[in-house]
């Protein structure tokens, strides 16, 4: 396996004023393989927005690294000694990002939004990142709110509209900041839907999220507290897993409502026992 992301020793102190200030990450060692689908957890304030920030170069740290795969998985690059104008330009073309809320452009359609860091990148022709976004907006359901102002549009599909610009320019990593977090749970399903299809396509996915559902869903889940990961669980991918009912039970199933449906089933009750496993792991560490 290829590290795609790592960090070495990850200290940040946020100085709220002259005389205090907190330490909010602690020593922080993570390693991100390429393709991985993975989360972190943990409760409100134990600096996983600060942590996804560092890992992507938008905040910088007090002391330790952060190394990125930039292209070529053998040189592993060093966000901190990045000029400024590089950092932009690896961030723009290998990294996407979604967040909670969504900073689209108010006064831009949902296509313009989907093209624009295309246009920014320059690396391909207007014509093919245009074909591209509108490729993205198909494929997450939302072709037909192309040409619609972002203020015409539903909070889950805004969140599409978030990952159709993240992807534009085809990035190595997406980065989720809790992107499920202010949907309901049937448009949090949906996404969770959209960010496993887009990682079988080989990007690796790094979310933060609060959800055991959505956690249950990805193939690693690191737990923080008060700054620092103490804890990490591997729920597996779900298409792997065949425990659970009987072959018999899902035959039976699938004549009556159909293959596909029996498929849904049967990953609803993995993704139920895997959300169960995950929650008592939680409760072990007092979350
Ligand atoms: N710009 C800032 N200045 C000072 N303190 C900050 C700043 N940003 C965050 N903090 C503090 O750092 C700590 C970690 O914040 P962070 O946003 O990383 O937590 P979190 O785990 O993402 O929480 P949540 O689940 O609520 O989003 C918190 O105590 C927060 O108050
Ligand atoms: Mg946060």
């Amino acid at each position: 396996m290829n590290t795609l992301l790592e960090s070495v020793n990850l200290n940040k102190t946020y100085r709220v004023d002259a005389r205090n200030e907190q330490q909010v990450l602690f020593d922080v060692n993570l390693r991100v393989e390429a393709g991985e689908f993975v989360s972190v957890m943990g409760p409100s304030g134990s600096g996983k927005s600060t942590l996804l920030y560092a890992l992507c170069g938008m905040d910088r740290v007090d002391s330790g690294s952060v190394r990125f795969a930039g292209g070529t998985p053998e040189s592993l690059v060093t966000l901190e000694t990045l000029p400024e104008k590089e950092l932009a330009r690896l961030r723009l073309e290998r990294m996407g990002f979604v967040f909670q809320e969504i900073h689209l452009l108010r006064n831009l359609t949902v296509m313009d939004n989907v093209i624009l860091s295309g246009y920014l990148s320059g690396r391909r022709p207007r014509g093919e990142v245009n074909a591209r976004g509108r490729a993205l907006l198909e494929r997450t359901g939302i072709a037909e709110l192309a040409g619609r102002r972002i203020t015409q549009a539903s909070g889950g599909q805004l969140q599409r509209v978030g990952i159709c610009r993240a992807l534009i320019n085809e990035p190595d990593i997406l980065f989720g900041d809790e992107p499920t977090g202010a949907l309901n749970s049937r448009a949090s399903e949906e996404i969770m839907d959209l960010l496993t299809e887009v990682n079988c396509d080989g990007t690796t996915v790094l979310l933060v999220t609060h959800d055991v559902r959505v956690a249950a869903r990805t193939h690693r889940v690191l737990l923080m507290k008060d700054g620092r990961l103490v804890s990490e669980q591997r729920p597996g991918p779900v298409e792997d897993d065949d425990e659970g009912e009987g072959e018999a039970e899902i035959g039976r199933r699938e004549a009556v409502v159909g293959r596909r449906e029996a498929e849904i089933g049967r990953r609803e009750a993995v993704v139920g026992r895997r959300e169960a496993a995950l929650m008592e792991w939680l409760r072990d560490y007092g979350v």
